[in-house]
């Protein structure tokens, strides 16, 4: 079974999918991390995220079994990710191992923009997990507190904005709910009440 997570940034995609991938003892890959790893690959050897050469010979180096979490999460390597992802070449080039790791048994949660869309249209599940932009600033701020001095609630609340806008209107594989997509508002809810919303739906889906 693949259970396919989707939605925008800091909406809560990588801590429900990772609690549904422990339930259901399914393998989990965060496919946001492949493009911060090219994104990063590209800024670190001094290249532009948005030089087309530069990202997709990243993309095409990319060894994703050496991902190195704390270098990923800043939202530097956010942005410049969400740069290099506006090329078709460098998403192709991506396309394979994600689609190779979804047909893993038992089973396997992949959370990202597309993966309801284009990695996995056949998803047996399909999870857009949203949440107002306010909300969403306020968790990505208090995450980044944990680990240094916190920015502005403003400065970030236009990162996340910013970062919605070239997901949402890039014309290759844009940040958008597959048709068949079941839509979790995050606004209100714990962790807990996601992940018991979540189970709930996925269960309507498991095959029996
Ligand atoms: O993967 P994505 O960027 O969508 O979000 P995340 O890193 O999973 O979650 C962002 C933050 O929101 C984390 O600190 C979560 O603990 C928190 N959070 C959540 O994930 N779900 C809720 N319903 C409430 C808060
Ligand atoms: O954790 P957060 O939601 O902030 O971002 P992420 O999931 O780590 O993704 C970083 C960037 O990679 C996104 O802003 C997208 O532009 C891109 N991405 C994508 O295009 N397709 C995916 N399946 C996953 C990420």
């Amino acid at each position: 079974m693949i259970i396919a997570v989707d939605g925008p940034a800091a909406a809560g995609k990588g801590t429900l999918a990772r609690a549904l991938a422990q339930h259901y003892n399914y393998h989990f890959l965060d496919t946001g991390a492949l493009y911060r790893m090219v994104g990063l690959g590209v800024v670190s050897a001094g290249g532009d995220p948005r030089d087309a050469a530069a990202a997709l010979k990243a993309a095409e180096s990319l060894r994703p079994d050496k991902v190195n979490d704390a270098d990923l999460r800043s939202e530097a390597v956010g942005e410049a990710a969400s740069i290099v992802a506006v090329n078709p070449e460098v998403r192709s080039a991506l396309l394979g191992f994600q689609r190779a790791f979804a047909r893993k048994e038992p089973g396997a949660v992949l959370d990202g923009r597309d993966i309801g869309t284009v990695v996995c249209p056949d998803a047996e599940a399909k999870i857009f997990v949203t949440a107002s932009a306010e909300v969403r600033a306020r968790r990505r701020l208090a995450e980044i507190a944990e680990r240094s001095a916190a920015p502005a609630f403003d400065v970030v609340l236009a990162e996340i904005k910013a970062r919605d806008a070239r997901d949402s209107s890039r014309a290759h594989a844009p940040l958008i709910p597959a048709s068949d997509a079941y839509v979790l508002d995050s606004s209100d809810l714990s962790r807990e009440e996601a992940l018991a919303k979540a189970i709930a739906y996925v269960e309507t889906r498991r095959p029996r």
